[in-house]
Order: structure tokens, then C-alpha cells, then sequence
């Protein structure tokens, strides 16, 4: 079949050039235009990359009008429904369901890494106790960078295989030493008997003067959070880590700039905003002011949780969310927690709302995940550390697939200058 492709042409030369149109197994197609400015001498312009893609991935698929998300083609419903954590960050690093022996093999490599030099807690100290923990994971996440630089040849399979593994399983170990330090409580060491999701909150909440009991509700839950948040094709913080590793650095140091970049309330920070947002509204009698107030163009309030680059239907993964959180907040007790509540009125008042239908503003991933973030004890500045931990192995495996791409080049985009034309230097003293 003849290619598809699709011309160019520029009226003022009357030159004509075709581009080759790449089919994606799912999804849009691209306009290959590789060779556009030494063909036409001119840049495409697109700030926030609405229409451009940055790279070919086998990793993850969005639909965001149908509300579509695959890991390796898996839909994130039968995945958050009958996978584990630790399971979906092997799919994403190695492309297929690992067979019972694969899975006990990978599971065990993350548990023998999950300790950190005992100099690394020094950090900690540095760290005045009110810092927020975002800070702290992504300065001591970097840091790993001078433990694990010189064994590390990015260009070699097993060397990239390690530090993927080193990275998930020492990221719960740092974040859970951040909290420490927060609530200024001795640091919990991992526990090799535990499960990933168990091992977490072990060294989240037990303390050296009692026993502390897994809730099994709870550590489910907690896993099945982590599995939503692990991947999400090249949002903000993914790019950044994919742009940061392009240029060779080492792979904690490209995982650290992720963290900075997930921190952004527009982003993975959005979690935390939300919390923020439903105790600052208080009750359901003042969600209406507070929908107006979103709408307001003079108002840099927005609806936090909601929205999405990508999603104009519902965020699957906050469907799944919703569902867990009356669960979980059933299963403790917490049924009738005033925050879900004021949650459930602001998305129904908003769902039936002109501005947001017209936009197709839908809550995101973020809108729930603070609720039962919350339930389970952990306070409302730490829920960007626990979307850190969840999209680590996204993160990760997407670092490894540039640096598998023949065709990706270190990341060097250009602009369109708009500043002052070239003018020559005028001494101080004629000015
Ligand atoms: C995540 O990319 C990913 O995949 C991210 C993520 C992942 O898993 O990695 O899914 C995780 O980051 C989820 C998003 C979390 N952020 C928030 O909840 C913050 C609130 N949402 C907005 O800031 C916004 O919706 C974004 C940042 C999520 C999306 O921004 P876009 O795509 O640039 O959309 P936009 O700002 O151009 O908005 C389009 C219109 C604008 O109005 P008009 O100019 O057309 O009149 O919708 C309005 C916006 O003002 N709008 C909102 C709104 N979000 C968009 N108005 C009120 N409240 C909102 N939340």
C-alpha cells in the first residue's frame, strides 16, 4: 500500500514537501517531521506539546476520549483489579507478565535492595523537621547519584536492569525516612518478610515501642494506588526524566528531576491541592461559591483534581479510586468522613456545571487519591512523595526505552525568538 504521507507547502516559495505519516498500534498517528527545517527552514511551534510527540513507546496507551489506560495493552481496571504493585512495575520494565518464577525472582531482587547506605540518613539531618518531604526525596534521591555512579554504563542491559531495580525498591526506604524526619520518629529499617505495599507502611507508621499490625484493607488499597499511579505515556514529570536522560546523566539523577517536576500543583502535586482545597471549601454549602470562583478568569483558583491534558471523559483511574475510597473508608470506619462527602458534592455540582461539560473537565487521578491517603494516616504533604513511589518503575522503564531508541537523540528543542533585533553595545556613559 502506497505510504501515507501528508505535503507541506509553503506559499511563499511555492515549495512542497511530503512527510511521512507513522501508524501507532493504537491512537493518532504522527506526522514524521524529522526534516522539516532543513526542508523548509522553518521550526513547528506547539508550547505545552498539545499536538506533538516527543518519542515511540511500547510502554503506555491513553485514550482520553474514550478514557482508555493500558499498561503494555493491559486495561488498568483488570490490572488494579487482579495485579500487584510489584507485578505491573515488572510489565513495564520488561514488556510481558512475568511467569510465577520471574515474579519470585523480581520481587526478591527488589526486596535485597531495598536498604540504603546508613550514610544516606546523615541527609536527614540537614533538613529542618518542617521541611516538605518532596524537597527531601528529591535532594536524597539524587544523592543515590554519588553511591551508584561509577559502577552504572547506561549503554549496558544489566547495568540499566539494576538500577531499575535499586531505584524501586530504595525509593519506599527514603520516602518513609522523609515522614520519619517530618514526625521526628527513628527511621524504620525495610523488613525482607514483607510485601512492597506492607514493607511501606511498616516503616511509615511502626515505632520501636510497640508492635505494629499490616491492616490488610490498608495495604491492599495502598497497592492498588500505587499500581494506578505507576505509568502515564510522557506527562510533565515522565518527560522530564526522558529529556534529563538524554543527555547521558545518571539515572537517579534523571529520576530526581522527575520528582521535581511530579511537585507542581498542576501535576503530581495536584493530590495534595485537592486536600488542601476541600478543608479550605469546609463544607457542602460553600461549594457553589467555589465553583464560581473556578470559572472566575480573574480568579487563579482552579478546581484541583480536575481536568486533564489528555483525559476529556472520566479519568479511569479516578473511577477505580472513587470506588476504593467508600470501600476503604467502610472497611475503617470512616464512611462517613465529611471530606468524601464535600468531595462527592463538588464533582456532582461540577459534572452538571456549562463550564465544565463545555471543557470536558472531569476529576482526574488526583481528586480521590488525597481521601484515602488521608485514612490511611498519611498527612495531606506527603501524597506527591506517594505518587513519586507509584510512578518510579513508569519512570523508570521509560528511561530505559530512550535509551534502548536508536532514534532518540539527546533532547534539544529549538523556539522562536521574539526578542530585541541585533543592536551593538552602548558605553554606560551614553546611555
Ligand atoms: C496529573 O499528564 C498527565 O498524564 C498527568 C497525570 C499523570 O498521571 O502523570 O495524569 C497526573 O497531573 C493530573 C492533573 C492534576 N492537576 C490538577 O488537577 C490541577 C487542576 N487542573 C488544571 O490545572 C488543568 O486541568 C491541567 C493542568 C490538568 C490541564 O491543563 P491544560 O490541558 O493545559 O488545560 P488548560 O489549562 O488549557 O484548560 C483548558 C480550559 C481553560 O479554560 P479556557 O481558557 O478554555 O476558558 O479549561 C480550564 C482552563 O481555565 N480549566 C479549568 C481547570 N482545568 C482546566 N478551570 C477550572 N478548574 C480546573 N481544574
Amino acid at each position: 500500500m502506497a505510504e501515507h504521507t501528508i505535503t507541506l507547502t509553503d506559499n511563499a516559495t511555492g515549495r512542497s514537501v511530503e512527510y511521512p505519516l507513522r501508524e501507532g498500534t493504537h491512537g493518532p498517528s504522527v506526522i514524521d517531521i524529522k526534516t522539516l527545517y532543513q526542508d523548509l527552514g522553518h521550526f513547528t511551534y506547539d508550547p505545552g506539546f498539545t499536538s506533538t510527540a516527543s518519542c515511540r513507546s511500547d510502554i503506555t496507551f491513553i485514550d482520553g476520549d474514550e478514557g482508555t489506560l493500558l499498561y503494555r495493552g493491559y486495561p488498568i481496571e483488570q490490572l488494579a483489579e487482579h495485579s500487584s504493585f510489584l507485578e505491573v512495575s515488572y510489565l513495564l520494565l520488561n514488556g510481558e507478565l512475568p511467569s510465577r518464577t520471574e515474579l519470585d525472582d523480581f520481587s526478591h531482587s527488589i526486596t535485597v535492595h531495598t536498604m540504603v547506605n546508613e550514610s544516606l540518613k546523615n541527609f536527614f539531618n540537614g533538613f529542618h523537621y518542617n521541611a516538605h518531604p518532596m524537597a527531601m526525596l528529591t535532594a536524597v534521591v539524587g544523592s543515590l547519584s554519588a553511591f551508584y555512579h561509577d559502577g552504572i554504563d547506561i549503554n549496558d542491559p544489566e547495568s540499566r536492569r539494576m538500577c531499575a531495580h535499586r531505584i524501586i525498591a530504595k525509593m519506599p526506604t527514603i520516602a518513609a525516612a522523609a515522614f520519619k524526619h517530618m514526625v521526628g520518629e527513628p527511621f524504620v529499617y525495610p523488613k525482607n518478610r514483607l510485601s512492597y505495599s506492607a514493607n511501606l507502611l511498616n516503616m511509615l507508621f511502626s515505632r520501636p515501642t510497640e508492635e505494629y499490625e499490616i491492616n490488610p484493607v490498608a495495604e491492599r488499597a495502598l497497592d492498588q494506588l500505587l499500581i494506578l499511579h505507576a505509568d502515564h505515556e510522557q506527562n510533565a514529570s515522565t518527560s522530564t526524566v526522558r529529556l534529563a536522560g538524554s543527555t547521558g546523566t545518571n539515572p537517579f539523577a534523571a529520576v530526581a528531576a522527575g520528582c521535581a517536576s511530579l511537585w507542581g500543583p498542576a501535576h503530581g502535586g495536584a493530590n495534595e491541592a485537592v486536600l488542601r482545597m476541600l478543608e479550605e471549601i469546609g463544607h457542602p454549602s460553600r461549594v457553589e461559591q467555589y465553583i464560581a470562583k473556578a470559572k472566575d478568569k480573574d480568579d487563579p483558583f482552579r478546581l484541583m483534581g480536575f481536568g486533564h491534558r489528555v483525559y476529556k471523559n472520566y479519568d479511569p483511574r479516578a473511577t477505580i479510586i472513587r470506588k476504593t475510597c467508600h470501600e476503604i473508608l467502610e472497611e475503617l470506619g470512616m464512611g462517613d468522613d465529611p471530606k468524601l462527602e464535600l468531595a462527592m458534592k463538588l464533582e456532582d455540582i461540577a459534572l452538571r456545571d456549562e463550564y465544565f461539560v463545555e471543557r470536558k473537565l472531569y476529576p482526574n487521578v488526583d481528586f480521590y487519591s488525597g481521601i484515602i491517603y488521608k485514612a490511611l494516616g498519611i498527612p495531606n504533604q506527603f501524597f506527591t512523595v506517594m505518587f513519586a513511589l507509584g510512578r518510579t518503575p513508569g519512570w523508570i522503564a521509560q528511561w530505559g526505552e530512550m535509551v534502548e531508541d536508536r532514534e532518540q537523540r539527546i533532547g534539544r528543542p529549538r523556539q522562536v525568538y521574539t526578542g530585541a533585533a541585533r543592536r551593538d553595545y552602548v558605553p554606560v556613559e551614553k546611555r
